[in-house]
C-alpha cells in the first residue's frame, strides 16, 4: 500500500459513526441560486455565508450528522464573528468535506450523456482544501435513463473519472465520497432502475479496482433503485429497499465501509422512510447504510427560513429534526408518526 493509511482510517470512522451520516450542503453557485429563489430569495456572496452559516450552527447537530460536503466559496467563508466555517463545524464535532468535481458536460458523440470533469490540477487543489480543513471529498457523476442510454461507453468514462479521482483523493490523505448517481427524473420502471444502477456499480467497481483504490478507504454515495418521477407503477419504501439491496450485494465489495444514499429528488418523509426501510430490510450487511443528503435535510429549513434572520432559530429546528429523524432511520428506529412529534 502507497497511500497513507493513519489519517484516511481516522476520517472513515468518524464518517461512518453509528447513528450519523451526511449532511450535502455542497450545491454549486447555480444550484443554490435555483434552491434559494424558489424560496423568493436572490443568491448573493453574503446571503448564501448567513444560510450556510445557520445550518453548521444548529445547537446539537454533530449528534445525528458526522460530516458536511461543501462548496468551495463557503470553505474560505467566515461566520459572522469571523470564525472560518470549516472551524464552526469542527467545534460541532463535524468533519468538513469539499465538492471537487467542476460538473457535468455533454459527452461528445453521445447525444444526451454526460461526463463529469475536473480532474485537471486536482491534486494541487485538493492540497489547498486539505490545508483549509477538508479531511474528505465528493465527486459527482451523472448518468441518464431513457432509450439506449446509458451507453456502455458513458458509463465506462464516468467510472473512469470517479476512479482517477478516488486514487488522486487517496494520495493526498482525503476520504473520497464517489457519487456515481443514476437519475430517477424519467419514466422509467424499477426494474429498469436496478438494471442501470447494477450497470453502473459494476462499472465504478471494476475501475476503482484498476486504479488500486483502497475501498477501505472511501464512501460509496449512489442512488437508491427507485422508479423514476413520472413512473406510473410506483414502489412502497419495502420494494425500493429490497431492490437496492439487491443490487448493492451484487456489486459493491465488503470492504467499503460506508455507503451513504443521496436523496436524488425525493421527498424529506420518503427519503427518511426508504433509509428506514433499508436498514430494517438488511438484518446482515457488511457496509453502514446512511444518508447523504441535500435536499431531503434542506427543503423544509429553506422554507422555514425564506432569507429572515428572526426565522433563524426556526429553521434550525427544521434541520435539526430531519437530521434525528434520519439517524434513527439509519438504526431502523424510525416510524412515520414521528414526523408529526
Ligand atoms: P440530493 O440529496 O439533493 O440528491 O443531493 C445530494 C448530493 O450531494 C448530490 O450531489
Amino acid at each position: 500500500m502507497l497511500i497513507s493509511e493513519q489519517g484516511l482510517a481516522k476520517t472513515v470512522l468518524e464518517l461512518t459513526a453509528p447513528g450519523k451520516g451526511i449532511l450535502a450542503a455542497d450545491e454549486s453557485v447555480g444550484t443554490i441560486e435555483k434552491r434559494l429563489k424558489a424560496v423568493n430569495v436572490a443568491s448573493t456572496e453574503e446571503v448564501r455565508r448567513n444560510y450556510r452559516e445557520l445550518l453548521f450552527s444548529t445547537p446539537g447537530l454533530g449528534g445525528f450528522i458526522s460530516g458536511v460536503i461543501l462548496f468551495e466559496e463557503t470553505l474560505k467563508q467566515k461566520s459572522a464573528d469571523g470564525v472560518p466555517l470549516p472551524e464552526l463545524l469542527k467545534t460541532q464535532g463535524i468533519v468538513p468535506g469539499i465538492k471537487v468535481d467542476q460538473g457535468t458536460v455533454l459527452l461528445p458523440n453521445f447525444p444526451g450523456e454526460t461526463v463529469t470533469q475536473g480532474l485537471g490540477g486536482l491534486a494541487q487543489r485538493l492540497s489547498e482544501y486539505k490545508q483549509l480543513g477538508a479531511r474528505f471529498a465528493k465527486w459527482r457523476a451523472v448518468m441518464h435513463i431513457g432509450v439506449g442510454i446509458p451507453t456502455p461507453q458513458a458509463i465506462a468514462s464516468n467510472a473512469y473519472a470517479l476512479a482517477r479521482y478516488a486514487a488522486i483523493c487517496q494520495e493526498q490523505e482525503l476520504v473520497p465520497i464517489v457519487e456515481p448517481e443514476v437519475l430517477m427524473d424519467g419514466d422509467n420502471t424499477l426494474a429498469t432502475s436496478a438494471r442501470v444502477t447494477e450497470d453502473v456499480l459494476h462499472a465504478v467497481f471494476h475501475a476503482l479496482h484498476q486504479q488500486r483504490v483502497a475501498l477501505e478507504y472511501m464512501i460509496l454515495k449512489p442512488n437508491m433503485v427507485e422508479p423514476g418521477r413520472t413512473c406510473q407503477e410506483r414502489a412502497t419504501p419495502q420494494q425500493v429497499a429490497q431492490a437496492t439491496l439487491i443490487c448493492l450485494r451484487r456489486t459493491v465489495p465488503a470492504a467499503v465501509p460506508g455507503i451513504n444514499f443521496l436523496s436524488g429528488g425525493q421527498t424529506e418523509a420518503t427519503a427518511t422512510a426508504n433509509l428506514q426501510a433499508l436498514n430494517a430490510t438488511a438484518k446482515k450487511q457488511p457496509w453502514v447504510l446512511s444518508f447523504s443528503y441535500g435536499r431531503a435535510l434542506q427543503a423544509s429549513v429553506l422554507q422555514a427560513w425564506s432569507g429572515e434572520a428572526a426565522n433563524k432559530s426556526l429553521a434550525q429546528q427544521e434541520l435539526y429534526k430531519r437530521a434525528r429523524l434520519n439517524s434513527a432511520a439509519t438504526q431502523g428506529k424510525y416510524s412515520a408518526t414521528m414526523e408529526s412529534e
